[in-house]
């Protein structure tokens, strides 16, 4: 496997502390689960069984006018965490209750908060309750396939999450062309030195344990490898972060600069969390906006950077079409329609694990670099006034994004 698990200094994993009040949270999910109790109580009602103990009904017995006035199909997603990037509580979570709802269902998102306990409890709560199709945006492939094979036992169909459960038992997988986000960062990097022969690159990698990590360190290295052959690029050092853990990675990526007497002329960070921390410390080094540094997510504060100048691209996923081909597949699953379902996940994606192909949509990625940044702001994923204060300013009304 070409995937670096044994590079540097990072120790083991570590689970993301959360990032306020657990009580809080509880109480926040508690009256979300009433909410959600009373919306299914319609639905539930006319369930034969599914208390705790007993079997759901098939996927295929659910009725098909979804759209009607009476509360939706309950359907259970859950998120992995916050802290690893801002896409999750920002972009899918409003995106997916938005698609689903218009799909005639009534969603229950949860953020299991980087906590594979927590995750697996919300997935037995939601399984308990009744759920018609459950969501699996893992926060490890193990936890995500052993949630897929509960929901399996009991009849619940599952799509996995942009992140793909290696080993898993999901039937659908709606993500993006994850090798794709690798390329694009790594052709990103190549452009942004093209003019710096032998310039010295420092890779910092997401979690050795997320199967879209490794896809985006190959696609990167499809760029990226045969430029290093060449010499036309330095590797120092590659390095993966567990949990995709944003601080660790600014230590991380401290220590390697250190120990290569702080020279550095590029940076592939894995995502805009990522980048964040790297351009912290490229900051305390006064060597911020003469490095590039890649991204992904489109998130405002990548955004900010790339319009700062201390990042030079992220790749803008577009989540709302993530979102709404879940909730289209859901809703197919959801009455029993496979063969819908089938039309609609036309691509397939690699277990390596259980040796098998999992039928998926993949959506396109896009580039974006500073000239493109308005078109993250024109979709709607990000407002003007969340990115273009202070400093930041001139350089908007510069490039027109308002
Ligand atoms: C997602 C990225 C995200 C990362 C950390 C990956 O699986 O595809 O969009 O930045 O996880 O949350």
């Amino acid at each position: 496997m070409l995937w670096p698990t044994t590079f540097g200094t990072v120790s083991s994993p570590r689970v993301q502390a959360a990032p306020s009040s657990g009580i809080e949270r509880d109480i926040v999910m508690r009256s979300k689960t009433l909410a959600f109790l009373a919306a299914g109580l319609g639905t539930a009602l006319t369930l034969t069984a599914c208390g705790a103990n007993q079997a759901a009904p098939p996927a295929s017995g659910g009725s098909s006018d979804t759209a009607s006035s009476g509360p939706g199909i309950p359907v259970g997603v859950i998120l992995p965490e916050t802290a690893t990037s801002a896409r999750w509580e920002g972009f899918d979570k409003p995106m997916l209750e938005a698609a689903m709802k218009a799909k005639g269902l009534e969603p229950d998102i949860q953020n299991a908060q980087g906590d594979v306990q927590k995750f697996t409890t919300l997935a037995d709560g939601m399984i308990s309750q009744g759920v018609k199709v459950l969501v699996i945006a893992s926060i490890n492939s193990e936890v995500g396939t052993a949630v897929a094979a509960k929901a399996k036992a009991r009849g619940i169909p599952t799509i996995d999450y942009d992140r793909l459960n290696l080993g898993g038992s999901s039937d659908y997988y709606v993500s993006f062309d994850n090798v794709k986000v690798g390329e694009l960062q790594g052709q990103g990097l190549a452009d942004a030195l093209k003019d710096k022969p032998g310039a010295q690159v420092i890779e910092i990698e997401g979690a050795p344990t997320d199967n879209n990590a490794t896809l985006f360190y190959n696609g990167q290295q499809n760029v990226l490898k045969p430029l290093y052959e060449a010499g036309t690029l330095k590797l120092v050092q590659k390095q993966a972060i567990d949990g995709w853990d944003n601080q660790k990675g600014g230590t991380t990526f401290e220590q390697i600069l250190t120990g290569n007497g702080g020279k550095v002329d590029g940076v592939v960070a894995a995502n805009d969390g990522l980048a964040g921390a790297v351009i912290t410390v490229l900051r305390k080094n006064g060597l911020n906006g003469k490095v590039p540094v890649t991204g992904q997510d489109a998130t405002a504060d990548g955004l900010m950077a790339i319009l700062r100048g201390d990042q030079y691209m992220t790749v803008f996923k577009p989540i709302k079409e993530e979102a709404e081909n879940t909730a289209s597949l859901a809703a197919l699953l959801a009455k029993g329609d496979t063969a819908g379902a089938d039309a609609l996940a036309k691509q397939s994606s690699d277990d390596t694990k259980a040796n098998r192909k999992v039928k998926s949509v993949l959506l396109e990625p896009k580039l974006t670099t500073k000239d493109t940044v308005k078109e993250v702001v024109t979709q709607g994923y990000v407002k003007a006034s969340e990115i273009c204060g202070g400093d930041l300013a001139p350089v908007c009304s510069q490039l027109g994004i308002s």
